[in-house]
């Protein structure tokens, strides 16, 4: 008999808000609201959040007051909401403003390395960004401090965030800005607890298998990267932002759903009563 999975935690994951001191990006990008945005779809969408995932490029040129907007727009949701919020740091990301203006803690140059467990969940960030650099790295220290994290297996496993994805990449002009030292990401995990990777960075959503876990990557929620053929450059579109959500299922199963965060219209809304006598049985 098919058996549905129960999802233990969930967690919600933004990407590439890219803040910036005038609120605006590009020219045009409302870049509050169009975070907002993200975060709505995932409030809006009822389904129960255990900790929200921030994968980096917070801000767009690391100003102070760009971490102060993140900070008071996170805000406005996660105290109705009560989700912890892990951030990991991204290339267009300054740690000691960063580590300031959005965790509220001395400056402070050294890699903004974080982890929570909730229920029984830890959820890791790892810091990939380089100081002056726009590709990501893990360092010897980067990938000691990993492996001691991940020494002692945490009850419902470990959700690693980091900005730099470690997956092949389409866009070969965002190939060239990719995550050095995956080979020492690799060996950190192998025979851990770790269960998915979630990343940012490419502004397009995809996803991998890395050293054996599932990674999955969220679009901007500032803008979003066209893919395009190999040679044929970057492609930033005002629009196809999303959100996602990773769900932690009772069989040892991971899932990764999308969520549409700009605005859009309903269609049609049908009550679950008339699915309830439809194929197979299902708990929730
Ligand atoms: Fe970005
Ligand atoms: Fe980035």
């Amino acid at each position: 008999m098919t058996r549905e999975p129960l999802a233990t935690h969930r967690v919600g994951h933004v990407s590439d808000s890219h803040f910036t001191s005038s609120g605006v990006l590009h020219g045009r990008v409302r870049v509050a609201a169009t975070y907002s945005g993200a975060l709505a779809a995932l409030e809006g969408s009822g389904i129960p959040i255990d900790a929200l995932v921030h994968t980096g490029d917070v801000a767009d040129a690391g100003e102070a007051d760009a971490y102060l907007a993140a900070s008071t727009v996170t805000r406005e949701t996660t105290q109705r909401t009560g989700w912890p919020v892990v951030w990991a740091a991204g290339n267009h990301d300054v740690r000691a403003a960063m580590a300031t203006g959005l965790l509220g803690e001395p400056a402070s140059d050294a890699p903004l390395d974080r982890v929570i467990e909730v229920r029984g969940l830890r959820v890791v960030a790892l810091d990939t960004s380089i100081p002056g650099h726009v590709e990501g790295g893990v360092d010897a220290e980067q990938a000691d401090w990993l492996r001691s994290v991940l020494a002692e297996p945490a009850e419902h496993g470990t959700v690693l965030a980091l900005h730099h994805p470690p997956v092949p990449v389409e866009v070969t002009a965002m190939a060239r800005l990719h995550l050095t030292g995956q080979d020492r990401l690799e060996a950190a995990l192998q025979g851990s607890d770790v269960r998915a990777i979630l990343g940012g960075h490419l502004h397009y959503a995809t996803s991998a298998v890395f050293a054996g876990v599932p990674v999955h990557v969220a679009p901007a929620t500032a803008y979003t990267i066209r893919l395009t053929r190999p040679g044929g450059g970057v492609i930033a579109v005002d629009g196809a932002r999303a959100a996602g959500v990773l769900s932690l299922y009772d069989d040892g199963r991971v899932g990764y759903s999308s969520l549409p965060a700009d605005p859009h219209h309903v269609l049609d809304s049908t009550p679950e009563e008339v699915f309830s006598t439809m194929g197979v049985d299902v708990e929730h």
